[in-house]
């Protein structure tokens, strides 16, 4: 078995090896400066880890990596023109380096080249990997939606469970799509399979709600984003909607004015609000409490124990995290 740092460098060098033409100069230079931006990896390496939970790592991982992975950064190529985000791994973002139509391109490429990468793996799971991958990115762009449809709504209009079925779609469905795609090609059973998926489905829900955390409290030299981006184009946060349930309808008027106040001021009057009726704290809870959920999956997965080790591993290393 490999560490956990090994199959971060294996995948790595395996991405590093993508080619891509020279012309247009612009659409291909956008797609290598994003993938040189790097990001943490997870979901490729959760699939290396799927698989090698049954059995040692199949090339076929590293093509259905590459797959989720570019699909990934044409869901964050996309998703900064969406919510105008202006930074993203310490660099500029490509509607705003490049211009929105390039942004628009760039993901599109990543999207056919991920299915390109699919196609790759052999015959004999191809059609139920790449049924699960499009699926997949269907409930993706459905979350999306949801995401930009909460932003105008009124946050009596939504609870935390509307919530979790928001950032379920939008962001776990992937990480369990990853590792369960990492599992059928170990050669793991339906079961085994479905135990999985629930670990990365829970596993995305924790991940999800530390995204929103950092958004707001993170610090934005390690993070590579614009800090407060979140309050600044009025996502309903883990973070905003249980400050909203937690406060009385005095409380309810000032958190109103301070998400309203002009963007100079505003990130810091909202984040007083947070900070003030403790949903820092209890995000904090939350994620552990989906982390721990995502354990009991694990723990249900008939491998011997040592195979898990760097799933553990993987998954404390991203509750401490920072960006
Ligand atoms: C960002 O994902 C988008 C979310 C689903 C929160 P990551 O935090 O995995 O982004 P990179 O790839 O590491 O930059
Ligand atoms: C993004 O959620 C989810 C997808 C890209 C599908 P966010 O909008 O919170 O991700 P960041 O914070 O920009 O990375
Ligand atoms: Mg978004
Ligand atoms: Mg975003
Ligand atoms: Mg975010």
């Amino acid at each position: 078995m490999n560490s956990l740092n090994d199959l971060i460098v294996q995948y790595n060098s395996c991405c590093s090896q993508l080619n891509f033409p020279e012309e247009p100069h612009n659409l291909y230079s956008a797609i290598r400066y994003f993938l040189e931006g790097g990001g943490k990896r997870i979901r490729p390496v959760l699939c290396l880890l799927g698989n090698e939970l049954f059995g040692d790592i199949h090339q076929d991982s590293f093509h259905a990596g590459n797959a989720i992975e570019l699909f990934h950064n044409c869901s964050l190529v996309h998703d900064d023109i969406m919510d105008h985000s202006p930074l993203r791994r310490g660099k500029q973002t490509i509607h705003v380096k490049y211009n929105v139509p390039t942004a628009i391109l760039t993901g599109d490429v990543l999207l056919v080249n991920a299915f390109q990468h699919i196609s790759n793996v052999q015959e004999q799971y191809k059609q139920q990997i790449h049924a699960l991958f499009s699926a997949t990115i269907l409930q993706i762009c459905e979350g999306q939606q949801m995401d930009v449809d909460f932003e105008k709504m009124d946050l009596d209009q939504i609870s935390f469970p509307d919530y979790l079925k928001m950032i379920i779609l939008k962001t776990s469905v992937l990480l369990a799509a990853s590792i369960k795609i990492g599992a059928i090609i170990g050669g793991a059973d339906l079961q085994q399979q479905a135990y999985l998926y629930d670990f990365g489905k829970n596993l995305g829900i924790a991940f999800q709600i530390q995204d929103d955390y950092l958004d707001a409290f993170g610090e934005p030299s390690v993070t590579g984003k614009q800090p407060g981006g979140d309050i600044l184009e009025n996502k309903k946060t883990a973070l905003l909607i249980k400050a909203w349930e937690r406060s009385t309808s005095v409380q309810k008027k000032e958190l109103l004015n301070a998400m309203s106040k002009n963007k100079g001021e505003r990130v810091a009057a909202v984040l007083e609000i947070y900070k003030g009726c403790k949903v820092d704290e209890w995000a904090t809870g939350k994620i552990s409490q989906y982390t721990a959920t995502a354990f009991n999956c694990l723990d249900m997965v008939d491998v011997p124990f040592k195979r898990k080790e760097n799933l553990l591993a993987l998954t404390n290393k991203l509750l401490v995290r920072q960006s």
